[in-house]
């Protein structure tokens, strides 16, 4: 067992997250390999273990990979990589065999795995562990971790910056951990640091999907794709104290209904699939409802009705929706529930290759925060677990880079006071600029509402880097600092978060402002069609934005 509060200064290999892809990473790696897996939060924290509908695979006889490339390729829009798509699909059947190996308990009917519908998919193929299939899987990768003894996990740590060494190669990583700052010197390092639902101000995502893996590869220099694609979820739980809690896509799978005001199902009268029309269209239909029939429709919602479904089936497939809706007052057996769009998804991230290696050598990334070509504008539902698997599993046979040269003797800085008027400007940051990404970057978008949005994001990144704390962000290589006041580590890392959280709002807005069509999860209310010539990824690079052919 070797999670530890300690952290050593090197490894052959660090992992950043302890989500699906960081977990099931650290796996794969060859075991004779040091792995240095630091997480920033509890190690059980993240988006994985909230995944609720399941993981598609396509396993069941009347199904085939190629009908789920085809979904995929769907539901991507015209923006997938075909290539990834295919080593996606076809790889599935033995992720699927790996966790169950390794005792994942997916739900059977008859003996066999269950499978159940989710929208855009043409056939029943997403395995689930009752509505909680993100903690089954999660729960077994932490066992088999914990048991792996080149495995050293940190939790509590978290990823401030990255260095690269004269070459350009990645070379370490600063933490922030147990009251010091530190360099942990390696060639090879894998983010695997989840999405940037926090972004907005109604997500589904947990406190810790604040995109700073994104935030950490563009600040190196590594190349960023599609960020202007994001998914928002139709189905949140919409009542005021709660948490934009997800009311899963397989509640709608199952038979549930969508109702309007009246009892209307109105999903019909924006596309014909209904409720199982991609989560775009739902998520469309249902802002464009509620914006032509409330009076309020920001603060307005819709509801999903469950008594279409045999209560039987309920009790059986969602027990934790039942239970977590009835703790907000919400009994789904006597009433539908109320719900609402909730940023969910980022299909954009960092620019990966075949082996999950950035533009920069030595950097890798898995997971939500990677690009990898397989989502395209649009993620097809319970794809992404599958992804985080099925990319991860290649590092089986990874070689690391050389281990960077250890700087000697380092003297830590003792640092003994904090910064309590700058950490309250940085909060009203963090308060403020989620509401300003859902009302200009979220389900509809336009010019002069993203160009507005722009401004004020540039102005508080300046105001933030202007701050003291940026010191600890430009840490010299040979540096190290000690923190002798007890707020100083969480003002530092609400000030970290902030940062990152700017930097990808920014990221966010210019891309969409960018690409002048609607494609996927990207809607422009001033260029509705999608357009041909827009067929293309959106490269960032440093500050330089361009339209990159789908196979570069
Ligand atoms: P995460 O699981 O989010 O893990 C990221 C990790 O990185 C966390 O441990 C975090 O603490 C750590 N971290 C972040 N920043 C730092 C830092 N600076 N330093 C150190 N550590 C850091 N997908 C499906 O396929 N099927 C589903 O049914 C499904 N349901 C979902 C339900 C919900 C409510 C949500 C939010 C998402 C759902 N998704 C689902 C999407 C899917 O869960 C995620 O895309 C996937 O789990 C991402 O895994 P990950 O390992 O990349 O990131
Ligand atoms: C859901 O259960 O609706 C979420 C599934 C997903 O995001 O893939």
């Amino acid at each position: 067992m070797t999670s530890e509060t300690t952290l050593p200064n090197q490894f052959d290999v660090v992992v950043i997250g302890s989500g699906a892809a960081g977990l099931y990473a650290a796996l794969s790696l060859p075991s004779h390999l040091r792995v240095g897996l630091i997480t920033k939060a509890k190690l059980r924290t993240g988006s994985s273990k909230w995944a609720q509908g399941g993981i598609a695979a396509a396993i069941a006889p009347t199904d085939s990979p190629d009908l789920h490339f085809k979904d995929t390729l769907t539901a991507g829009a015209g923006l997938c990589d075909p290539a990834a798509v295919r080593f996606l699909v076809d790889n599935a059947k033995d992720a699927i065999h790996h966790l169950v190996q390794m005792g994942v308990d997916f739900d059977r009917k008859n003996g066999q795995l269950a499978m159940t519908l989710e929208a855009a998919h043409s056939r029943p193929r997403v395995l689930h562990s009752k509505d909680t299939t993100g903690k089954a899987i999660i729960t077994t990768l932490i066992e088999q971790v914990l048991d792996r003894p080149n495995i050293h996990v940190v939790p509590q740590a978290f990823a401030l910056q990255l260095r690269r060494d004269e070459d350009g190669k990645c070379q370490g990583v600063s933490v922030l951990h147990d009251g010091q700052i530190r360099w942990i010197a390696s060639g090879s390092i894998i983010l695997a640091t989840g999405g940037g639902g926090q972004v907005f101000a109604q997500t589904t995502n947990p406190t810790v999907s604040t995109g700073d893996g994104v935030a950490l590869a563009w600040r190196l220099g590594a190349q960023l794709r599609d960020l202007e694609f994001f998914q928002f979820h139709p189905t949140a739980l919409s009542k005021p104290g709660a948490p934009r809690f997800l009311i899963s896509e397989a509640v709608r799978g199952e038979g549930a209904h969508l109702l309007g005001f009246n009892g209307d199902r109105f999903a019909f009268d924006y596309h014909p699939d209904g409720e199982l029309a991609p989560r775009d269209v739902v998520s469309r239909a249902i802002f464009s409802y509620l914006a032509e029939n409330a009076g309020d429709p920001a603060n307005a919602n819709v509801y999903l009705d469950l008594s279409v479904i045999p209560e039987e089936k309920v009790r059986r497939r969602f027990p934790n929706i039942i239970r977590f809706c009835a703790e907000y007052g919400v009994d789904v057996f006597s009433e539908p529930i109320p719900v609402a769009p909730a940023a969910h998804y980022w299909m954009g991230g960092i620019k990966t290759d075949a082996i999950c290696e950035t533009s920069i050598s030595g950097l890798y990334a898995i997971g939500e925060t990677s690009s990898t070509g397989v989502h395209g504008a649009n993620r097809l539902a319970s794809n992404s677990l599958l992804e985080c698997l099925v990319f991860a599993a290649q590092l089986q046979n990874f070689e690391p880079a050389a281990p960077s040269e250890l700087t000697e003797n380092i003297v830590p800085k003792v640092i003994t006071e904090h910064w309590r008027r700058e950490t309250v400007k940085a909060q009203t940051i963090r308060a403020d600029l989620p509401f300003l990404l859902w009302q200009s970057a979220g389900i509809c978008r336009d010019q002069q509402t993203l160009d507005e949005a722009i401004a004020q994001v540039s102005a508080w990144r300046d105001q933030l880097h202007r701050m003291p704390f940026a010191q600890f962000l430009n840490l010299a290589e040979d540096a190290e600092i000690q923190l002798e006041h007890p707020d100083a580590e969480t003002e530092i890392r609400l000030y970290a978060e902030t940062c990152n959280l700017a930097d990808v709002a920014f990221l966010i807005l210019k891309s969409a402002a960018w690409r002048t069509e609607s494609r996927g999860g990207h809607y422009r209310l001033d260029y509705a069609a999608t357009q041909p010539d827009w067929q293309v990824h959106t490269l960032i690079e440093n500050d330089q934005f361009r339209r990159s052919p789908l196979l570069e």
